[in-house]
Protein backbone atom coordinates (compact mmCIF):
# COMPACT_ATOMS: atom_id res chain seq x y z
CA UNK A 1 0.00 0.00 0.00
CA UNK A 2 1.59 3.50 -0.74
CA UNK A 3 0.10 7.09 -0.53
CA UNK A 4 0.51 8.67 -4.18
CA UNK A 5 0.88 12.05 -3.42
CA UNK A 6 -0.13 14.17 -6.86
CA UNK A 7 -0.41 17.32 -7.92
CA UNK A 8 -3.26 18.43 -9.32
CA UNK A 9 -2.42 21.86 -11.19
CA UNK A 10 -4.26 25.04 -11.03
CA UNK A 11 -7.95 24.20 -11.74
CA UNK A 12 -8.11 23.16 -15.50
CA UNK A 13 -8.76 19.49 -15.36
CA UNK A 14 -6.55 18.75 -18.14
CA UNK A 15 -3.62 20.60 -16.34
CA UNK A 16 -2.87 17.05 -14.42
CA UNK A 17 -0.02 15.18 -15.66
CA UNK A 18 -0.69 11.78 -17.26
CA UNK A 19 1.60 10.27 -14.39
CA UNK A 20 -1.04 11.37 -11.76
CA UNK A 21 -4.02 10.92 -14.19
CA UNK A 22 -2.99 7.17 -14.18
CA UNK A 23 -2.21 6.97 -10.50
CA UNK A 24 -5.66 8.45 -9.44
CA UNK A 25 -7.30 5.70 -11.64
CA UNK A 26 -5.64 3.06 -10.28
CA UNK A 27 -6.17 3.86 -6.13
CA UNK A 28 -9.39 2.84 -4.38
CA UNK A 29 -9.09 6.10 -1.91
CA UNK A 30 -8.76 9.19 -2.94
CA UNK A 31 -8.12 12.00 -0.39
CA UNK A 32 -8.47 15.57 -1.91
CA UNK A 33 -8.06 19.36 -0.88
CA UNK A 34 -11.53 20.15 -1.55
CA UNK A 35 -10.71 23.76 -1.52
CA UNK A 36 -8.84 24.34 -5.10
CA UNK A 37 -9.22 20.58 -6.57
CA UNK A 38 -11.16 20.94 -9.14
CA UNK A 39 -13.94 18.41 -8.98
CA UNK A 40 -13.55 17.06 -12.01
CA UNK A 41 -10.47 15.08 -11.65
CA UNK A 42 -12.32 12.79 -9.03
CA UNK A 43 -13.91 11.50 -12.38
CA UNK A 44 -10.54 9.72 -12.79
CA UNK A 45 -11.44 7.92 -9.70
CA UNK A 46 -12.05 4.04 -10.12
CA UNK A 47 -15.60 2.67 -9.84
CA UNK A 48 -16.83 2.32 -5.96
CA UNK A 49 -13.68 4.36 -4.73
CA UNK A 50 -13.72 5.99 -1.30
CA UNK A 51 -13.36 9.97 -2.02
CA UNK A 52 -12.58 12.53 1.07
CA UNK A 53 -12.86 15.78 0.77
CA UNK A 54 -10.08 16.64 3.54
CA UNK A 55 -10.63 20.68 3.72
CA UNK A 56 -12.77 20.27 6.86
CA UNK A 57 -10.58 17.41 8.61
CA UNK A 58 -7.40 18.16 11.10
CA UNK A 59 -4.17 16.65 10.26
CA UNK A 60 -5.25 13.51 12.90
CA UNK A 61 -8.03 12.81 10.83
CA UNK A 62 -6.45 13.01 7.14
CA UNK A 63 -3.61 10.59 8.94
CA UNK A 64 -6.29 8.57 10.41
CA UNK A 65 -7.52 8.16 7.16
CA UNK A 66 -3.85 7.15 5.78
CA UNK A 67 -3.61 5.04 8.12
CA UNK A 68 -7.13 3.07 7.81
CA UNK A 69 -6.33 2.51 3.90
CA UNK A 70 -3.15 1.23 4.84
CA UNK A 71 -4.31 -1.42 7.20
CA UNK A 72 -6.52 -2.40 4.31
CA UNK A 73 -3.89 -2.70 2.28
CA UNK A 74 -5.36 -0.22 -0.16
CA UNK A 75 -3.68 2.68 -2.28
CA UNK A 76 -4.65 6.10 -1.62
CA UNK A 77 -3.89 8.94 -4.52
CA UNK A 78 -3.69 12.49 -2.39
CA UNK A 79 -4.51 15.56 -4.52
CA UNK A 80 -3.33 19.31 -3.58
CA UNK A 81 -3.69 21.79 -5.68
CA UNK A 82 -0.56 23.21 -7.95
CA UNK A 83 2.55 21.51 -7.35
CA UNK A 84 3.37 19.70 -4.21
CA UNK A 85 6.76 21.49 -3.07
CA UNK A 86 5.42 24.96 -2.04
CA UNK A 87 1.97 25.63 0.70
CA UNK A 88 1.05 22.29 0.33
CA UNK A 89 1.19 20.60 3.79
CA UNK A 90 3.40 18.07 2.16
CA UNK A 91 6.09 18.51 4.68
CA UNK A 92 4.16 17.30 7.97
CA UNK A 93 1.96 14.45 5.92
CA UNK A 94 5.67 13.16 4.94
CA UNK A 95 6.91 12.98 8.19
CA UNK A 96 3.90 11.43 9.71
CA UNK A 97 4.35 8.82 6.97
CA UNK A 98 7.90 8.23 7.87
CA UNK A 99 7.50 7.76 11.80
CA UNK A 100 4.66 4.74 10.58
CA UNK A 101 6.94 3.82 7.90
CA UNK A 102 4.08 4.03 5.47
CA UNK A 103 5.35 4.47 1.68
CA UNK A 104 4.65 7.27 -0.48
CA UNK A 105 5.31 8.45 -3.79
CA UNK A 106 5.10 12.78 -5.10
CA UNK A 107 3.88 12.95 -8.38
CA UNK A 108 4.52 16.85 -9.21
CA UNK A 109 2.02 19.10 -10.76
CA UNK A 110 1.63 22.85 -12.57
CA UNK A 111 1.98 25.51 -10.00
CA UNK A 112 -0.37 28.21 -10.13
CA UNK A 113 2.65 31.04 -10.58
CA UNK A 114 3.15 28.49 -14.16
CA UNK A 115 -0.23 28.85 -14.93
CA UNK A 116 -0.84 32.43 -14.00
CA UNK A 117 2.55 33.40 -16.30
CA UNK A 118 0.45 31.82 -19.22
CA UNK A 119 -2.83 33.46 -18.83
CA UNK A 120 -0.45 36.51 -18.88
CA UNK A 121 1.57 35.49 -21.97
CA UNK A 122 4.13 35.92 -20.34
CA UNK A 123 8.15 35.12 -19.36
CA UNK A 124 8.92 35.68 -15.63
CA UNK A 125 12.55 35.98 -16.41
CA UNK A 126 14.06 38.50 -19.53
CA UNK A 127 17.78 38.84 -20.11
CA UNK A 128 18.48 41.77 -18.62
CA UNK A 129 15.70 42.56 -16.46
CA UNK A 130 15.13 39.79 -14.10
CA UNK A 131 16.67 36.47 -14.10
CA UNK A 132 14.67 34.93 -10.89
CA UNK A 133 11.16 34.62 -9.90
CA UNK A 134 10.68 35.00 -6.17
CA UNK A 135 7.75 32.72 -4.78
CA UNK A 136 6.32 34.05 -1.35
CA UNK A 137 3.73 35.49 0.54
CA UNK A 138 2.84 37.71 3.20
CA UNK A 139 1.66 36.51 6.78
CA UNK A 140 -1.49 34.75 7.04
CA UNK A 141 -3.32 33.86 9.81
CA UNK A 142 -2.16 29.72 9.93
CA UNK A 143 1.62 30.60 8.87
CA UNK A 144 3.89 33.45 10.09
CA UNK A 145 6.82 34.78 8.04
CA UNK A 146 10.20 34.27 8.68
CA UNK A 147 11.62 37.49 10.02
CA UNK A 148 14.25 37.67 6.62
CA UNK A 149 11.83 37.17 4.20
CA UNK A 150 9.72 40.60 4.07
CA UNK A 151 8.47 42.19 0.68
CA UNK A 152 10.87 45.05 0.57
CA UNK A 153 13.83 42.79 0.79
CA UNK A 154 12.91 40.84 -1.89
CA UNK A 155 11.93 44.07 -3.72
CA UNK A 156 16.01 45.33 -2.84
CA UNK A 157 16.61 42.55 -5.90
CA UNK A 158 14.62 43.42 -8.41
CA UNK A 159 13.52 40.22 -8.90
CA UNK A 160 10.34 39.43 -10.26
CA UNK A 161 7.59 38.34 -7.74
CA UNK A 162 4.81 36.44 -7.43
CA UNK A 163 3.01 36.74 -4.13
CA UNK A 164 0.78 34.28 -2.95
CA UNK A 165 -2.01 34.21 -0.59
CA UNK A 166 -2.35 37.57 -0.24
CA UNK A 167 -4.99 39.56 -2.57
CA UNK A 168 -6.54 40.46 0.72
CA UNK A 169 -3.75 42.43 1.62
CA UNK A 170 -3.15 44.02 -1.79
CA UNK A 171 -2.74 47.58 -0.53
CA UNK A 172 0.17 46.51 2.29
CA UNK A 173 2.04 44.84 -0.46
CA UNK A 174 1.97 48.06 -2.87
CA UNK A 175 3.36 49.80 0.19
CA UNK A 176 6.42 48.03 0.98
CA UNK A 177 6.96 47.16 -2.67
CA UNK A 178 6.77 50.67 -4.21
CA UNK A 179 9.77 52.36 -2.60
CA UNK A 180 12.37 49.79 -4.45
CA UNK A 181 10.33 49.02 -7.62
CA UNK A 182 8.59 52.58 -7.85
CA UNK A 183 5.33 53.71 -8.92
CA UNK A 184 5.31 53.00 -12.50
CA UNK A 185 6.45 49.10 -11.64
CA UNK A 186 4.08 47.02 -14.06
CA UNK A 187 1.92 44.87 -11.83
CA UNK A 188 -0.68 41.93 -12.98
CA UNK A 189 -3.09 40.12 -10.82
CA UNK A 190 -4.84 36.90 -11.98
CA UNK A 191 -7.14 35.18 -10.00
CA UNK A 192 -8.25 31.47 -10.41
CA UNK A 193 -5.62 30.93 -13.18
CA UNK A 194 -6.97 28.11 -15.59
CA UNK A 195 -10.95 28.38 -14.37
CA UNK A 196 -13.63 29.08 -16.46
CA UNK A 197 -13.80 31.73 -14.10
CA UNK A 198 -10.01 33.08 -14.52
CA UNK A 199 -10.04 36.86 -14.48
CA UNK A 200 -6.53 39.76 -15.03
CA UNK A 201 -6.36 42.78 -14.16
CA UNK A 202 -2.75 44.93 -15.26
CA UNK A 203 -2.14 47.88 -13.99
CA UNK A 204 1.16 49.56 -11.84
CA UNK A 205 1.71 49.78 -8.45
CA UNK A 206 0.12 53.00 -8.61
CA UNK A 207 -3.22 51.90 -10.07
CA UNK A 208 -3.45 48.40 -9.03
CA UNK A 209 -5.24 49.08 -5.47
CA UNK A 210 -7.98 50.94 -7.34
CA UNK A 211 -8.16 48.45 -10.81
CA UNK A 212 -8.72 45.35 -8.69
CA UNK A 213 -11.08 47.38 -5.84
CA UNK A 214 -13.96 45.04 -7.05
CA UNK A 215 -11.94 41.50 -7.37
CA UNK A 216 -12.69 38.46 -5.34
CA UNK A 217 -10.25 38.35 -1.81
CA UNK A 218 -9.23 34.44 -2.85
CA UNK A 219 -6.85 32.01 -5.25
CA UNK A 220 -5.25 35.18 -6.61
CA UNK A 221 -1.88 35.28 -7.70
CA UNK A 222 0.11 38.90 -7.35
CA UNK A 223 3.08 39.29 -9.67
CA UNK A 224 5.16 42.17 -9.83
CA UNK A 225 8.36 43.11 -11.95
CA UNK A 226 9.08 45.10 -14.95
CA UNK A 227 8.97 42.12 -17.14
CA UNK A 228 4.95 42.18 -16.91
CA UNK A 229 5.29 45.12 -19.30
CA UNK A 230 8.57 44.77 -20.85
CA UNK A 231 9.46 44.89 -24.82
CA UNK A 232 12.38 46.59 -24.76
CA UNK A 233 14.76 43.55 -23.41
CA UNK A 234 17.91 42.15 -25.05
CA UNK A 235 17.51 38.54 -26.78
CA UNK A 236 18.51 35.39 -24.63
CA UNK A 237 22.79 34.46 -25.98
CA UNK A 238 21.53 30.98 -26.49
CA UNK A 239 20.00 31.44 -30.08
CA UNK A 240 21.69 34.20 -31.06
CA UNK A 241 23.95 33.65 -34.43
CA UNK A 242 27.58 32.96 -33.40
CA UNK A 243 27.05 32.07 -30.02
CA UNK A 244 29.46 29.20 -29.69
CA UNK A 245 27.39 26.38 -27.94
CA UNK A 246 27.06 22.26 -27.65
CA UNK A 247 24.56 21.91 -30.04
CA UNK A 248 25.95 24.58 -32.60
CA UNK A 249 29.69 24.96 -33.06
CA UNK A 250 30.69 28.05 -34.44
CA UNK A 251 33.91 26.76 -36.39
CA UNK A 252 36.11 23.54 -37.21
CA UNK A 253 38.14 25.13 -33.82
CA UNK A 254 35.41 25.64 -31.64
CA UNK A 255 35.75 23.39 -28.24
CA UNK A 256 32.49 21.76 -29.15
CA UNK A 257 33.01 21.13 -32.41
CA UNK A 258 35.79 18.31 -31.73
CA UNK A 259 34.24 16.72 -28.41
CA UNK A 260 30.40 17.23 -29.19
CA UNK A 261 29.34 18.82 -25.92
C1 LIG B 1 -2.19 27.07 -0.55
S1 LIG B 1 -1.50 27.90 -1.92
C2 LIG B 1 -1.29 26.54 -3.00
C3 LIG B 1 -0.21 26.74 -4.03
C4 LIG B 1 -0.05 25.55 -4.93
N1 LIG B 1 0.54 24.43 -4.23
C5 LIG B 1 0.76 25.85 -6.18
O1 LIG B 1 1.64 25.06 -6.54
O2 LIG B 1 0.51 26.84 -6.84
C6 LIG B 1 -2.91 28.71 -2.55
C7 LIG B 1 -2.55 30.02 -3.22
O3 LIG B 1 -1.98 29.75 -4.49
C8 LIG B 1 -2.47 30.69 -5.43
N2 LIG B 1 -3.31 29.98 -6.40
C9 LIG B 1 -3.65 28.67 -6.39
N3 LIG B 1 -4.36 28.36 -7.49
C10 LIG B 1 -4.45 29.51 -8.21
C11 LIG B 1 -5.02 29.84 -9.46
N4 LIG B 1 -5.64 28.91 -10.21
N5 LIG B 1 -4.91 31.12 -9.91
C12 LIG B 1 -4.27 32.05 -9.18
N6 LIG B 1 -3.70 31.80 -7.99
C13 LIG B 1 -3.78 30.54 -7.51
C14 LIG B 1 -3.25 31.73 -4.66
O4 LIG B 1 -2.35 32.74 -4.23
C15 LIG B 1 -3.73 30.91 -3.50
O5 LIG B 1 -4.04 31.75 -2.39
Amino acid sequence: MTVHFIGAGPGAPDLLTLRGRDLIAASPVCLYAGSLVPAALLDHCPPGARIVNTAPLSLDQIIGEIATAHAAGHDIARLHSGDLSIWSALGEQLRRLRARNIPFTITPGVPAFAAAAATLGAELTLPGLSQSVVLTRTTGRASAMPSAETLPAFAATGATLAIHLSIHALDRVVAELTPAYGADCPVAIVWRASWPDERIVRATLATIVAAAADGPERTALILVGPVLAAEDFEESSLYAIGYDRRFRPQSATSPFAETGE
